[in-house]
């Protein structure tokens, strides 16, 4: 029972049109976002870049329906997110997006297992289907043996793992990642460039990836530069 308006998508996954957002502290209007038109393929591995302030973050947290724009049409598989309601927005965010973060953002008191079953803990998913699931993830990062450790008994790439299985958890179609090697050594920020290059590949999920080093926006086929609220430049490399 779907409320927006659900359109043909084409096999385009994220499609956003004459996208504002502008922000207001103290009655000063900040245009985090000036006018951005996207449209982004189903398994496609995309990495946004820009400097600090230009609307990286800003973009993906109305991607991930975290936040909703100020002005101009958001299509997510063909539905237009901007009509939907609180709850059908959280319940959309639940089963269709999962999201990567910098800190990780795992529970602390909670070990790796139940970390990566709480989105199906809200999909209301039995809980032999869902101890089931998160083992079989947790094994596919590497994590054998490290179900029942609690985050802070887990390394950076080790709690970035988990982060990866509980993403995945709900067989998302995208995943959206803000900065995801940010808190990594670089050794550690190219195995999880590696997990994300193959989830794309093996498995056809969606990446939209941001992040400020050269060497890791170099893993997608497509990078699109954010500047001051507007996209500036979208390469698409050719495959080889
Ligand atoms: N909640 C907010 N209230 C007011 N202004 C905000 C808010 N969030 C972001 N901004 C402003 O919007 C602009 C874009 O911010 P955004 O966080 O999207 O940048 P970014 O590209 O992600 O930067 P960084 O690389 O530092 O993470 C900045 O000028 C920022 O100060
Ligand atoms: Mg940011």
């Amino acid at each position: 029972m779907s409320q927006g308006t659900a359109q043909e998508s084409n096999g385009i996954v994220a499609k956003v049109v004459a996208l504002k957002k502008t922000y207001f502290l103290d009655h000063v209007a900040v245009p985090a976002l000036k006018e951005v038109n996207l449209e982004i393929s189903k398994g496609s591995f995309v990495s946004i870049t820009g400097a600090s302030g230009s609307g990286k973050t800003t973009f993906m947290n109305i991607l991930g329906c975290l936040d909703k724009p100020t002005e101009g049409q958001y299509l997510l598989e063909g539905t237009d997110v901007s009509s939907l309601s609180p709850d059908r927005l959280a319940g959309i965010r639940n089963e269709r997006i999962g999201f990567i973060f910098q800190n990780f953002n795992l529970l602390a008191r909670t070990s790796a297992m139940e970390n990566v079953e709480l989105p199906l803990v809200y999909s209301g998913v039995s809980r032999h289907e869902r101890q089931e699931k998160s083992l079989g993830l947790l094994e596919m990062m590497g994590l054998k043996g490290f179900e029942q450790h609690f985050p802070q008994q887990l390394s950076g790439g080790q709690q970035q793992r988990v982060a990866i299985a509980r993403a995945l958890v709900n067989d998302p179609g995208i995943i959206l990642a803000d900065e995801p090697t940010g808190n990594l050594d670089s050794r550690t920020s190219y195995e999880i460039m590696a997990i994300l290059k193959r989830l794309n590949e093996d498995m056809g999920v969606t990446i939209i990836l941001v992040t400020h080093e050269h060497d890791i926006a170099e893993y997608a086929q497509r990078i699109i530069t954010f500047k001051d609220g507007l996209v500036v430049s979208d390469t698409v490399k050719e495959t080889p």
